[in-house]
């Protein structure tokens, strides 16, 4: 029987993309970055600075406050909370950039399509007519929103990655579809005997800043991994990639990172590893599997038996699997 508190706690999550959507008109603004940590600015005074208008900007930020991002007083007066701070660009950990991302256009369309995936199509390309790379590509800010988001996306999986795999016997790696580098970044500050070359698309490649190449030890290379991938490296890196191909792009990807690897090479994957049972796993997990498939149609998480199974078809022996302390696990392989 539901009682009074499912009802709400339901009707809530019905409205979550009304949420989601204020959250990102905030983010979009900067309004945690005009406010000071421990300070309060008068909410008129921030839609000038905006140039916005200040009765629709209160209302936006009075239905955040209620659910705990930012606090507004009777007088207008805004302030911050824990959950606003993180709203800051240069918060720890901040979620600025995801803020940014979830309901960016591109994916916005894509998920009132979501629909589409039920009798086989691809969402996002019934809502925009391209694929999502093809759309990032035709959308530079979009598309480095996404860089972003992925370089500090919420699960923090680079650091943690960085930190629970040995990489002290890794001379060169490459980073295969490998975004910013962030990832390769963090390992190399903690490695640094160790280079790397960060694989991607034209556009991700030509946007790193320079500052962000460790003085030369990562270089950035412009490429298609359903093509080619640089050769004779120690090891090749595969994180959060697999999860938007189908299970035929990734066999594609697989067999190209094996063509390109020696014997003794290692392959990582860094994927998150879904549990079949949604009483077990966290409720992001499947909302990103759903993301999957808004985005990319039959891409998505997989289970630790799947990733064996498409190792296998490419080449590779299975060796472990290595926890961190990210939702993020390491599958670690080599050529067969
Ligand atoms: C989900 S992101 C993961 C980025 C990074 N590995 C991380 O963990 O933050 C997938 C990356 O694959 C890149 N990508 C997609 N298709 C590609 C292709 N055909 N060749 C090279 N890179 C590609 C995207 O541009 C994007 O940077």
């Amino acid at each position: 029987m539901e009682t009074t508190d499912d009802r709400e706690a339901l009707v809530l999550l019905m409205r979550g993309f009304q949420i989601s959507r204020a959250i990102r008109l905030a983010a979009d603004l900067r309004i945690a970055n005009r406010i000071e940590p421990d300070g309060g600015r008068d909410v008129h005074d921030l839609a000038a600075e905006c140039s916005v208008q200040g009765e629709p900007l209160l209302r936006c930020l009075r239905a955040l406050a209620s659910f705990g991002i930012f606090r507004v007083g009777a007088d207008g007066r805004v302030a911050h909370s824990p959950r606003s701070l993180l709203l800051r660009s240069d918060a720890e950990g901040s979620l600025h950039a995801a803020a940014r991302f979830y309901t960016a256009p591109g994916a916005w369309r894509a998920w009132e399509a979501l629909d589409e995936a039920l009798v086989g199509r691809v969402p996002h390309e019934a809502a925009w007519g391209a694929s999502r790379f093809e759309y990032l590509s035709r959308h530079p800010d979009e598309a480095r929103r996404f860089d972003q988001y992925m370089a500090e996306v919420p699960d923090r999986h680079h650091e943690a990655i960085a930190e629970a795999y040995d990489f002290s016997g890794c001379r060169t790696a490459v980073d295969v579809g490998g975004g910013r580098g962030e990832t390769v970044r963090r390992i190399l500050v903690r490695y640094p005997a160790t280079t790397a070359i960060v694989l991607d698309r034209a556009d991700v490649i030509a946007a790193i800043p320079a500052a962000l190449l460790l003085g030369g030890r990562i270089r950035p290379q412009a490429g298609d991994f359903f093509d080619q991938v640089p050769a004779g490296a120690d090891l090749y890196l595969l994180v959060r990639v697999l999860h938007d191909c189908s299970d035929a792009d990734c066999r594609r990807v697989l067999q190209c990172c094996r063509q390109a690897m020696a014997p003794g090479a290692r392959l990582l994957i860094g994927e998150q590893i879904l549990d079949p049972d949604p009483a077990r796993g966290a409720p992001a997990s499947y909302l990103i599997d759903l993301q999957m498939m808004a985005m990319f149609g039959s891409a998505r998480e997989r289970l630790q038996a799947e990733f064996q199974d498409l190792l296998g078809a490419a080449g590779f022996r299975f060796l472990r699997t290595v926890a961190t302390a990210s939702s993020i696990a390491i599958i670690e392989a080599e050529p067969a």
